[in-house]
């Protein structure tokens, strides 16, 4: 019986950035008030993860990194009550606390208790519930997941259905509905339109599926990475384009290809410069273009200004503008019930000890998404 105790396990630590991530026995304490200690199922590998450990997001290390998790509820600390020990949950990079301006207003979702922008890698009292041969290791994102047992905030994890296939659903803590939604609930993609998506990893293929559910009828995949795009052109792209081949910057392509520039752009990479390619790439009128990539901590963003007059829309989009903890367990429900299909971005499965295999999947970008096994 675990309760009350710390726990020792694995977990993977980031030591610094840039630093190979290494498997350690870490203590993770009993959960706090208004926490939860989960014992971690599956964690997919997500492009922010890939952003913390090369040290583009400023954050404190060491950490154990991951955020995009499913797990079963270990343990509660007072107050918690929607969730007890042995449910099976979602843990949630964007949590809703249901109580600050951000959860109160109809729209938007970025909770105020947040720890993305920025990331101090402690709980919200401050501490951290992880340790390593005594010395404390911060969390990431609240919501670390490259870990046997983690702790969360109760608000950034959430219940969901019992029949929930937890070495699949973990894609639908992060990549899977910040990309959907991006499409489907943020941009809301109109039949007949026509669209185009700047990167074809996992947040982009589920926008590719977002766009193919709402009926678009051109949807232009852009990645450098060659191999991404039979698998894009199985999940809805129609035309497939690398910046590296192109004689022209791939914007004026698009422009040409469409003849008016498209309906709706994408950008899933987290470059400032395929954000302005996204930008010029939309129909100057009416085009709506919709940021779900994360740049770097210093990036900024240089639009010509004039053309801000034309009436086309700039617009961020978080975790698919879904309120997370309304919206998160339906989604679920959705993909059991074959109403969404999440299947094809689980590409690869692997246990949590081939950590660095399934890190070179996602570096060579042979997988959509590979996810850790507990
Ligand atoms: N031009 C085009 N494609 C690029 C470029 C570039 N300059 N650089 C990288 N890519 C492609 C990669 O080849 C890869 O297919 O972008 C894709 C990124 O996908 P992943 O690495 O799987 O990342 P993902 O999890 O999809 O996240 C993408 O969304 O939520 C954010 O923080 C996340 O910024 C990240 C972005």
């Amino acid at each position: 019986n675990t309760l009350g105790k710390t726990i020792t396990c694995r977990a993977a630590i980031a030591w610094a950035k840039n630093s190979p991530l290494s498997i350690e026995e870490v203590q993770v304490e009993p959960p706090k008030s208004g926490e939860v200690r989960i014992k971690m199922i599956s964690s997919g590998i997500c492009g922010s993860d890939d952003h913390v450990l090369k040290g583009e997001l400023v954050v404190n290390f060491p950490l154990i990194p991951g955020h995009e998790g499913a797990g079963i509820v270990e343990s509660v600390g007072d107050g918690v009550c929607s969730m007890k020990p042995g449910d099976k949950v979602l843990i949630l990079i964007i949590p809703q606390c249901r109580e600050c301006d951000a959860c109160l207003y109809p729209k938007g979702n970025f909770c105020y208790k947040q720890d993305v922008l920025p990331c101090s890698g402690v709980m919200l009292d401050g501490t951290s519930r992880f340790s390593c041969r005594g010395q404390k290791i911060y969390h990431s994102f609240r919501t670390s997941s490259f870990t046997e047992y983690t702790v969360v905030p109760e608000i950034a994890a959430v219940k969901i259905d019992d029949a929930a296939p937890m070495d699949k659903v973990c894609l639908i803590s992060c990549g899977f509905p910040t990309g959907y939604g991006a499409a489907v609930n943020s941009a809301k993609v109109t039949p007949g339109s026509t669209c185009v998506v700047f990167g074809l990893g996992g947040v982009g293929s589920a926008i590719v599926m977002g766009c193919k559910a709402s009926g678009a009828s051109r949807i232009i995949g852009v990645d450098i990475n060659e191999e991404k795009f039979p698998r894009a052109r199985a999940l809805g792209v129609t035309d497939c384009l690398n910046p590296n081949k192109l004689e022209k910057p791939v914007q004026e392509v698009v422009m040409e290809m469409t003849g008016v520039g498209v309906d709706f752009a994408f950008e899933a990479i987290g470059l400032v410069d395929t954000m302005v390619a996204a930008w010029n790439s939309c129909n100057n009128s009416y085009g709506v273009c919709l940021i779900a990539g994360l740049a770097p901590s210093d990036a900024q963003l240089s639009l010509e200004a004039p053309k801000i007059l034309s009436g086309k829309t700039l617009k961020g989009v978080c975790l698919g503008d879904y309120k997370t903890r309304d919206c998160i367990p339906q989604i679920v429900t959705d993909y059991l019930q074959n109403k969404i299909n999440i299947d094809p971005l689980v590409t690869y499965q692997l246990p949590f000890n081939q950590l660095h295999e399934a890190l070179e999947l996602f570096h060579s970008g042979k997988a959509i998404r590979c996810v850790l096994l507990f």
